[in-house]
């Protein structure tokens, strides 16, 4: 199957669960780039603000096709309960183009259900399989981040 891990992350935890992903099943792999600067206080701010308000963000054409796949995963880190404006902004952007998809998403500690139902919102597509994990699970390696990546990938290739 081929497979496409498309991904937003403004702090790296998101990247790192879609590198690990793309590795175990053989993905390629696009990161969503955002032309705002989100860094810093300011930048964390503006995002909070732009999720709760579901605004669409400014982000770059990207480089991959995705009806040129069979599955597409895709993955946000959760912003005020919601999913990222970057990962917002693709989705309403490429919803025609999407063929089978997955999601996961990275937090602090809550929100997961709404973001993964939020993302079905957007694209009218249900998710084949989901992934939520803490950021401490995906800092530390932990069994737990170990565990839900396997069950996640095993799902996925049925
Ligand atoms: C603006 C903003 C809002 C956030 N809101 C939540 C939240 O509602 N729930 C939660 O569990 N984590 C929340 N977080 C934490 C991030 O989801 C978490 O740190 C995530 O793993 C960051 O992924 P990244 O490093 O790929 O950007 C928030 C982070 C930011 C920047």
């Amino acid at each position: 199957m081929k497979t496409l891990v498309v991904f937003y992350s403004r702090t790296g935890t998101t990247k790192k669960v879609a590198e690990k992903l793309a590795e175990n099943l053989s993905a390629e792999s696009e990161e969503i780039i955002d032309t705002l600067d989100r860094s810093g206080i300011m930048g964390y701010l503006y995002s909070g603000r732009d999720a709760m308000r579901r605004r669409l963000a400014k982000i770059k054409a990207p480089q991959k096709n995705p009806a040129d796949f069979d599955l597409v995963i895709i993955g946000t880190p959760i912003w005020a309960w919601n999913v990222s404006a970057p990962v917002r902004t693709y989705l309403t952007q490429q919803r025609e183009k999407l063929p089978q998809v997955a999601f996961f998403c990275t937090m602090g500690g809550s929100g997961y259900k709404k973001v993964f139902r939020e993302m079905y919102k957007i694209i009218r597509k249900k998710p084949i399989a989901v992934l939520s994990l803490t950021e401490r699970d995906v800092a530390g390696n932990t069994e737990t981040f170990k565990g839900k990546l396997n069950s996640f990938s095993k799902k996925i290739q049925g």
